[in-house]
Order: C-alpha cells, then structure tokens, then sequence
C-alpha cells in the first residue's frame, strides 16, 4: 500500500500540551498544515527567535514561509476572530496575504452562539463545564441539528437571508428562555456578514478533494489538532470536554479524506499534568509544588487567561489517548520545568475501592474517586533548558523518560526544554 506523507499532530492530555511549537516546527518541512477541528477556543502560542505570537483559529503555520495552511470542514469559523487573526499575522511576519484556504463546508461560528454558551454555562448546575464562552459548543449543536450555516451559504444569498433571519428569531427566542438580556439584529448582522464574506472570498474552496490530490502527488501534509484527547466529545472525559474531536481518528471525517492516507500520529504529551475548567483531575495537586510548575510553566491559558490545573503525569490518560489516537511517536513538551523538583512522580494506574483500575472509567464518579497510583524517582537539578542532545540530560530526566514510554508504550520521538523552536530535541528519523 502507498505510504502517504502525512503525520497527525495532537494533543494527548486536557489540551495545552505546547502543540502549537511543535506543529510549527514540524510544519517547517510541511506542504501543508491542515486543523481539523475545533474553533478560536483555542490558544496555541509559539515562540520566533524570542517573540511569542497567539494564535486560536489559523493554523501554526501560518507563521512559516512557504506553507498553506488550510481550516477544513471539520473546524467550526468565527469570521469575526478569523480576520483579527489574519489581519495579527499579516503585521506579524509583514505579508499582504496568509497563505490559507478554507473549507466552504465549514460551520460558522455567529453572535447567537457566544450568547448562548455563555448563559447555558450560567444556567448550569452540576455540569457547569468552564467553557471558553467562543460559542463552539452551540455552532457545533447548530450543526448536528442541521441549522448551522456554512461557509458555502453565504454565497447563496437567497438561501442566506432566508436561513439567516430564521436562526436569529429562533436565537433571539432561546436566549430569552434563558434570561438573557441581549438580541441580536438581523440587519446588523446580516450586513456585517455580507462584509466578511466578500474578505474571504479568495481563500474558499473544497479542501477534502485538495487534500486527497495533494496527498496522491505526495505532498506532506500536517493534520493539527486543538485541545487534547481527553477533551474530545467521543473519548474525553465526558461532560467535561469541548464539542469536537482532536482525536487522530476524527481526521478522515473532518477532513473528508481516507483513514488509510494518515500514516503517523505524533501524540504530544506535556511532562506533567493541566486541565482549566470543571471536572475530573486524579493526578490534580495543589501545594506549593503545583504553584511553582504552574508559574514556571506559565500554565495560564491563552485564550482565557485563567490560571491552569496542575497534576503530576498520569499515564492512564496517555494510554487512553494512544490507544483511541494510534500514537506512533510521542513529542514530550516542558520538560525543563520540572528542573529543581526534590522528587517527580508518574502515576501508572488507579485504585478505585481496593480495586486497581488501568483504564478511564466512563462513570463521573467513578474517574472522580480514581485514586492514583504512583512511581516516584529523584528529580533533578540542573537547568536543561540549553540542553541539545539526551546524552546531555542529567541521569534522573533520563530515566523520568524511560518511564513515560515504559507506562505509556510509545517511543519519545522529541523532548522539548523550553518554549523557543531551537529548545526541542529529536531523537527518532526524520517524520516526513
Ligand atoms: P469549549 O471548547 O469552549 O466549549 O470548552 C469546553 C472545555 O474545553 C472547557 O473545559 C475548556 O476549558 C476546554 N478547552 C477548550 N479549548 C481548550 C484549549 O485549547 N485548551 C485547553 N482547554 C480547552
């Protein structure tokens, strides 16, 4: 069978893994760079020779000369963030134009949306999720339910108009239900929209059948997910997860191509633990160790600002997300910020009433009673955030990897040792 040049890149644990160096740094031998799923509930972040840029919507490689990036139909677009955003990385890198195409399959993200995932949140009791308020989990519901409007409508205008007013009536009604205050105008928004639309306009195409052709030329192709496997609306750890799926096995659907066309899945795998918003965390610690590694970290979300949870590692989740996603090859990020720990710990099972449990329960409360199990080695010392090869890591960062892929069954294909491109070593053959 034809080997495809293609590698998944996604996040393993609650998202914030650090894909978005990652993804930019594999993306510099890419084709192209394709997100598959989510929406500007995202925050990648990614350090050039010292500057740090935000991105939510684009894909990480929309920094790098030389690569197209694509948002395919899997991805839910807020056209309001996604000109700011293109407009951001035109000042940014001093281009008239990104190098994008979008998926005229695509859902778009609309004003209704954010007001209702802000009151749903509100009106919530026990499943109050935390979530980043973008309106993704309402496009996404908009979608399944076959109201959501896509990229393509807005360009059949009678259509538009017609699905448009029906959706703000219907909308205006539901956020009263709820209590809230705020209604959205037909007018204003219909005109803002036939704005947007025309700014796009160049980069729409139907990027399933470009994708599929590219691949069948053999060009490499990157497929980049936001959030993490445990935030995944099939295998997360449901409620308490986003609308989409970053899972590497969502990627034929929201992309429209084969399963047989992805031929890696690097599954990036932070050194310890985080989760922001609500619900399950076993690992979870909160003492003097998990502030000094949410301060070294600068585990503070992107999008939110909100200060992140912190955990040790805990390799059932990783197992989970290798299992659910076919890691191939795993990216460990933040390596260097658990320098200076007396002790580090991987937590390789749980106990649940005397029990021993290696597997996410799919009961609420039965992962929230998941006590961890744990190894505990020395920590280390020493700075590594300069450290170029693992011959030069001290003894105990050696054997705190060895670990990971003992309990996770995966190879460390990379390990990276700070935020900057050039802090990132790798250890296997070259991907592409
Ligand atoms: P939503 O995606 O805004 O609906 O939020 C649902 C859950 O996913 C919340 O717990 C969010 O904090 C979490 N979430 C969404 N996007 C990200 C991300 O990029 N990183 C980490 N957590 C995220």
């Amino acid at each position: 069978m034809k080997k495809y040049k293609s590698v998944a890149v996604l996040g393993t644990q609650w998202g914030d893994e650090g894909k978005g160096k990652i993804t930019n740094l594999l993306a510099l031998e890419a084709d192209y760079v394709v997100r598959y799923q989510g929406g500007n509930n995202a925050g990648h972040s990614i350090s050039i020779n010292g500057k740090r840029f935000a991105l939510h919507l684009l894909p990480s490689g929309v920094l790098n000369e030389g690569v197209k990036n694509v948002i395919a139909n899997g991805v839910v677009v807020d056209l309001e963030g996604l000109l700011k955003e293109i407009n951001y990385v035109k000042e940014a890198i001093n281009v008239d134009r990104v190098n994008l195409l979008i998926s005229d399959r695509a859902h778009i993200v609309l004003p209704y949306h954010k007001i209702i995932d802000a009151l749903q949140e509100d009106n919530k009791g026990v499943r109050k999720i935390g979530t980043t308020k973008k309106g993704i989990g309402p496009a996404y519901a908009d979608k399944v339910s076959r109201e959501g409007i896509r990229i393509a409508d807005l360009y059949d205008e009678t259509l538009f108009k017609s699905l448009l007013k029906e959706n703000v009536k219907s909308k205006n009604e539901l956020i009263k239900l709820y209590g809230g205050s705020e209604r959205v105008s037909f007018t204003k928004l219909y005109n803002q929209l036939m704005e947007y639309r025309e700014e796009i306009r160049d980069y729409v195409v139907d990027t399933s059948k470009l994708i599929f052709d590219e691949l069948n030329s053999g060009k490499k192709v990157l497929f980049e997910g936001a959030q993490g496997v445990l935030l995944d609306i099939e295998h997360g750890t449901y409620p308490f997860v986003t609308s989409s799926s970053p899972s590497s096995s969502s990627i034929p659907v929201n992309v429209g191509i084969p399963t047989y066309m992805i031929s890696n899945s690097i599954g990036i795998v932070k050194a310890y633990s985080t989760r922001v918003g609500t619900g399950g965390f076993p690992t979870e610690i909160d003492d003097d160790i998990s502030k000094y590694i949410r301060e070294k970290g600068n585990e503070f979300g992107t999008t939110t600002g909100r200060p992140r949870r912190v955990g040790w590692f805990d390799s059932v989740l990783v197992r989970h997300a290798a299992r659910v996603s076919g890691l191939t090859h795993i990216s460990l990020t933040l390596l260097d910020v658990l320098s200076g720990l007396d002790k580090v710990k991987i937590a390789t099972h749980y106990e649940l009433d005397g029990k021993k449990v290696d597997t996410i329960l799919a009961g609420e409360t039965d992962f929230n009673n998941s006590k961890p199990v744990y190894v505990e080695i020395d920590g280390w010392k020493e700075d590594i955030t300069n450290v170029k090869s693992y011959k030069q890591l001290p003894k105990n960062a050696k054997e705190y990897i060895k670990l990971i892929e003992k309990y996770t069954g995966v190879k460390v294909y990379q390990f990276s040792v700070g935020p900057n491109r050039d802090q990132t070593v790798t250890l296997g053959k070259k991907i592409f």
